[in-house]
């Protein structure tokens, strides 16, 4: 997302306070998509307000469902079942990754042709990670070189067993979805364990999604009904408040009604290990996902390393990790290639910005190791358009001697509109 807004932030004393997050982007995607599928009404308290999950109301809009704010800010969706209406518009997926790749698997089982288009970062993105999987289902899908714009013919999809060769979760969920609308039955394998809100979210409205160890089966057919939910706060937003009370010694910090699902939730760990001292209160499930009150005090001061299963995990997390880890007792990450196909190269945008701001770091061929104990300082930062970038080097900034710029700063509003005014709530200064 490009903008031409910038912020200065300017060091901080300590992180004290509470406060909440805005709900989970990845359970909003899921719940207005499969609320489309749902024939009745489907109302969401706490629904994202990032512009992703936006793309997604538009896009399910375009395909023929009301949608509305009621007079308590909750999403509301008119659900028409398993078929929907034709798109007369493009349905823009905007900068989203999960619009295109999971809406993928519901209009390839539409009989009518839809395109799926995204801004400039989107339409760089790979796509075939989600093509070819859906052709195997019958799908006929035509797109430039692997990426968006996408021409998508629906047709009866086939069930298939599928091993997907990266840990992807939107791919996964464009296969259930897929599967869930395709004749007889489909399995996705995983390679490591990824967030599983797609299959939480088909169970929540009513479907049937059977798991053994890594491969989740759902048989096709199975009607859904509406669903009335509120969403967790969303564990990725939060992520950037942890990380910045991991980095000043006398922090204290309350995160309310935050998503615990352990699928998203590797960062306590990973900073528990690193010797934060972290509780989780107040815990309870709501249609399957873990909901509470995390409390944080003080300062990281072990070292960590992340590789293999961990780094899928925390693969959203990973940028803010890295642009605290000169302030702790240092972090290596390996197996993040992932990160390279992000709404930006972010294994690059944190090594560039990293060293703008005077830190020891070497980016290897799939990750970083960034030595601790160091002293930054403030600089310009280049946001590239990346929402959890311009949020990571906002913490990094923080601890630094001097103020920080942070260039194209809007793209916040990606998945957290309001995070600038939010952060400041929790500075000491
Ligand atoms: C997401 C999965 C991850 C993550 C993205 C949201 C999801 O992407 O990075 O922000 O909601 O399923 P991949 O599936 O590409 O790993």
């Amino acid at each position: 997302m490009q903008g031409i807004e910038s912020v200065v932030i300017r060091p901080a004393r300590n992180i004290l306070g509470s406060l909440r997050v805005p709900g989970d982007k990845s359970i909003s995607h899921r719940y207005a998509m499969l609320a489309a599928l749902a024939p009745g009404r489907s109302r969401f308290e706490n629904y994202s307000p990032g512009a992703d999950c936006n793309s997604t109301l538009s896009c399910v809009r375009a395909l023929g469902c009301n949608v509305e704010h009621d007079e308590k800010r909750a999403v509301v969706i008119d659900g028409l079942g398993p078929q929907l209406h034709a798109p007369t518009v493009p349905l823009d997926c905007g900068n989203s990754g999960s619009t295109m790749r999971m809406l993928s698997g519901i209009v390839a089982a539409q009989p009518f042709t839809s395109q799926l288009i995204g801004d400039e970062s989107l339409s760089r993105r790979p796509m075939k990670r989600v093509m070819e999987p859906l052709r195997k289902m019958g799908a006929e899908i035509t797109a430039t070189e692997d990426h968006a714009p996408l021409r998508i013919t629906g047709t009866r999809l086939r069930g298939i067993e599928y091993a997907v060769p990266v840990a992807s979760a939107q791919v996964k969920t464009c296969l259930l979805f897929a599967g869930l609308l395709a004749d007889g039955k489909t399995t996705v394998e995983e390679p490591t364990r990824t967030r599983d809100h797609g299959e939480l979210a088909l169970r929540a409205f009513g479907a049937e999604v059977s798991r053994s160890r890594n491969a989740v089966t759902i048989v096709g057919g199975q009607a859904l009904h509406p669903l009335d939910a509120f969403i967790p706060g969303d564990s990725s937003s939060a992520a950037f408040f942890l990380c910045a009370a991991a980095i000043f010694r006398e922090s204290n910090l309350v995160i309310d009604g935050v998503l615990l699902n352990p699928t998203r939730s590797a960062l306590l760990d990973v900073l528990a290990a690193m010797g934060c001292r972290i509780n989780m209160m107040r815990v309870e499930e709501h249609h399957g996902e873990l909901v509470g009150t995390i409390g944080m005090v003080s300062a990281a001061s072990k070292p960590a390393e992340i590789s293999g299963a961990l780094t899928a995990l925390l693969i959203d997390e990973l940028p803010v990790l890295a642009a605290i880890a000169p302030y702790t007792a240092g972090i290596v990450v390996r197996d993040a290639g992932e990160l390279r196909v992000k709404e930006s190269d972010r294994l690059s945008a944190v090594t560039r910005n990293l060293k703008a701001m005077g830190a020891e770091v070497e980016q290897t061929a799939d990750g970083w190791k960034i030595p601790g104990g160091q002293k930054l300082r403030g600089a310009e930062i280049e946001s590239f358009g990346d929402h959890r970038i311009a949020m990571a080097f906002a913490i990094a900034a923080l601890r630094a001697e001097g103020d920080t710029l942070i260039r194209n700063s809007a793209c916040v509003a990606i998945s957290y509109p309001d995070f600038f005014t939010d952060l400041e709530k929790v500075l000491e200064r």
